[in-house]
């Protein structure tokens, strides 16, 4: 194991009715609030009211950025930084998914700076300071919730820039799983298939000496196959909410990584599919996933796929280890498929017209190469592109 430094300061409330220590936790930061949300599901469902009806009983000052959307744009970050600035904002609290919460992030470190708040993401301006940030989160998937990092799309450049800072990571998140049962299935099915992504992530590395953290990342992909369907069937049903929630944290708050070398190889290829086509994250990703696996399956991985196949699956450790590797992938295509994700970029609209772009782009902005578990250049990318259609 790699030596590593623990950090992991956001202080998670977990579990019903906790949302009634909002009040309370704002006001060790501020009390002049922009609070961001997103097409207006939180209006439907409640939340929005319960967080308002807070802050009044609070005399707490709020200011709204609602309309940020999946995938969000830069757009909406310059005009939440504009809305802080006007107001002498001094706490922003997301109420959402990974958009809202990302987009959160980058308003309270762009507050900071006087240029174009894209100019964080391109890494041309240095960070220097951020607003305090809380969230409330309404969707499991991205881990946003408990971790430093944020990315944020400008449709007009085809570009989809993630970027960490420690500054960006939330003081509190109010985890309340009763939250999650309004999020509809086609983005229930993506929030798991994301949650198993950042799983595996972290998992599919070439470090053999993280015992503690494969099993972690086993048990995480468990709990996604386990409640993931039950979820979907039973959009009311706690358990599997909260076991799919508490999972969604875990997977990025860096729990898997610490004292790995790992570096993302989907996420990577996946990006630049919603750079250009506005795709879900989560459904680029489940069907990437086992395109990737099947291009990188060979004498030098197959013991990790048997690791794999073996340890979620429960595939017999008795059978060829290619035969194992490849159940292995074909059960997490079928498991994607069960939750009603595509498995082919055709299936969502996607043809050849731009792959060799994206996978220009998707190279270009890791520097060269993506992943290290099998490192992948241009051509490698482009042929899963091509694989996936
Ligand atoms: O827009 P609203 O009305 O909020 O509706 C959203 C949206 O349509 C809806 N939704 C969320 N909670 C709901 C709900 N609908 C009904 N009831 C609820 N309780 O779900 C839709 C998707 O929301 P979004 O926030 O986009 O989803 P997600 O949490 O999957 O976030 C995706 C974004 O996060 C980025 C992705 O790239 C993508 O841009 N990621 C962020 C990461 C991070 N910061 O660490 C890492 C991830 O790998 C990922 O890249
Ligand atoms: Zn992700």
């Amino acid at each position: 194991m790699q030596n590593f430094n623990y950090s992991i300061p956001t202080k998670v409330f977990f579990g019903k009715d906790q949302i009634n220590v909002l009040g309370g936790e704002i006001k060790k930061y501020g009390s002049r609030v922009l609070i961001t949300y997103g097409g207006g599901n939180i209006k439907k469902n409640g939340i929005y009211d319960k967080v308002v009806e807070i802050l009044k009983a609070n005399h707490i000052e709020y200011w709204e950025l609602g309309g940020i959307e999946p995938n969000p744009e830069i757009g909406k970050v310059r005009e939440g930084v504009q809305i802080c600035k006007d107001n002498n904002i001094d706490f922003v609290l997301a109420v959402g998914g990974g958009s809202t919460i990302d987009s959160a992030k980058i308003i309270s470190v762009a507050y900071y700076y006087e240029g174009d708040p894209w100019d964080i993401l391109t890494r041309e301006a240095p960070i220097k300071n951020a607003l305090p940030i809380g969230v409330v989160l309404t969707m499991a998937a991205t881990g946003s919730e408990m971790n430093s990092g944020a990315v944020i799309s400008n449709k007009e450049l085809k570009q989809k820039l993630p970027i960490g800072h420690p500054f960006m990571a939330p003081k509190f998140s109010i985890l309340d799983p009763s939250y999650t049962y309004t999020v509809p299935k086609n983005q229930t099915a993506a929030g798991v298939a994301d949650i198993m992504s950042h799983s595996f992530e972290s998992y599919f590395s070439p470090d053999k000496g993280a015992y503690l953290q494969d099993r972690l990342a086993e048990s995480i992909l468990k709990t996604c196959i386990k409640y993931g369907k039950i979820a979907i069937d039973e959009p009311e049903n706690y358990e599997a909410r909260a076991n799919i929630m508490w999972a969604a944290s875990l997977a990025l708050n860096g729990i898997l990584s610490y004292g790995k070398n790992t570096a993302s190889s989907v996420h990577g290829i996946a990006q630049y599919v919603s750079a250009y086509y506005n795709t879900t994250h989560g459904v680029a990703l489940a069907i990437l996933t086992p395109v990737w696996m099947e291009y990188v399956l060979e004498d030098k991985t197959v013991e990790k796929f048997v690791e794999y196949g073996v340890n979620v699956w429960g595939i017999s450790p008795d059978k060829d280890k290619f035969a194992i590797a490849q159940e292995a992938i074909d059960k997490t295509k079928e498991y994607f498929t069960s939750l009603g994700l595509p498995s082919t970029l055709g299936e969502v609209g996607i043809g050849e017209e731009n792959l060799e772009n994206m996978a220009r782009d998707a190279i270009e902005n890791k520097g060269g190469v993506i992943g290290n578990f099998k490192p992948l250049y241009y051509e490698d990318v482009l042929e899963i592109y091509r694989r996936a259609i």
